[in-house]
């Protein structure tokens, strides 16, 4: 049985007053309930937030990871992020190939599976984003565009090592609207077969699914074989909702034991 994870994606929110308080309430409701230590947690805040993050997450339940990271492992790189600074400040995570970043600062599967390269390289776990636009469901390409997103990234079979996949329709993170359980249960099967297809570890993978993901959904969402937890934005900033979506991972590992 692969474990439940729920990691947060907090984008560009939050001051240090927020993520103070922010933690506080997450770590004060895991306290609260010893079930939710089925699941791995991960919050991932703003680089600036990070050392701040990760010191009021030491010894607890919650680890901490960048939202991105360069590809290089330093030099003239102004604004850049290596992975081994991630490490540095207490991070164990990093995502990369966030669709906010493939979007808005023309990040390619090349330099995705670049990044992905340098963060294993770093010793971090990677949880890697795929997933198609609106558009290219709409042309029924959504499959084709995952495929060539991780054959790329997973061209150099090492990183699969400490690698988490996350798909993510691109339609469905930041609108509401979420893909049905089965859409996104089709797409997870899928790719767990092109893992099995390139003889990767297809049953020990985990493949979390984000957009939209909230707590009224989140139950539905992982009843599904395939789906093994959520990345989650907007819910991710609310401690109610972030906990309730760590519960209702944990309760699925709980039913499957
Ligand atoms: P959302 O974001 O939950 O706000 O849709 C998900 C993500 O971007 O990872």
């Amino acid at each position: 049985m692969r474990r439940a994870l729920v990691a947060g994606n907090w984008k560009m929110h939050g001051s240090s007053a927020s993520v103070a308080r922010l933690l506080g309430e997450l770590l004060q409701g895991l306290n609260s309930d010893a079930a939710q230590s089925d699941a791995d947690i991960v919050v991932c805040p703003s680089h600036p937030h990070l050392a701040q993050a990760a010191t009021l997450c030491a010894d607890s339940a919650i680890a901490v990871g960048g939202q991105d990271c360069s590809a290089h492992a330093e030099g003239a790189y102004t604004g850049e992020v290596a992975p081994d600074m991630l490490s540095d400040l207490g991070c164990q995570w990093v995502i990369v190939g966030h669709s906010e970043r493939r979007q808005y600062h023309g990040e390619s599967d090349a330099v995705v599976a670049a990044k992905l390269a340098a963060s294993h390289s770093a010793g971090l776990h990677t949880m890697l984003c795929v997933g198609e636009t609106r558009a290219q469901r709409e042309a029924g390409q959504a499959e084709e565009v995952v495929r060539h997103q991780l054959a790329t990234a997973l061209e150099n079979r090492a990183v699969l090592d400490r690698l988490v996949i996350a798909y993510e329709p691109v339609w469905a993170i930041g609108t509401g609207l979420t893909a049905t359980p089965q859409q996104a249960q089709a797409m997870h099967a899928f790719i767990r077969g092109l893992l099995r297809e390139w003889s990767l570890d297809a049953d020990g993978t985990r493949v979390l699914y984000g957009g939209s993901v909230k707590a009224g959904n989140a139950a539905e969402l992982f009843a599904e074989p395939d789906i093994d937890g959520a990345l989650v934005g907007g819910a991710s900033l609310e401690a109610k909702q972030f906990l309730a979506i760590i519960a209702a991972a944990a309760q699925r590992a709980q039913a499957a034991n």
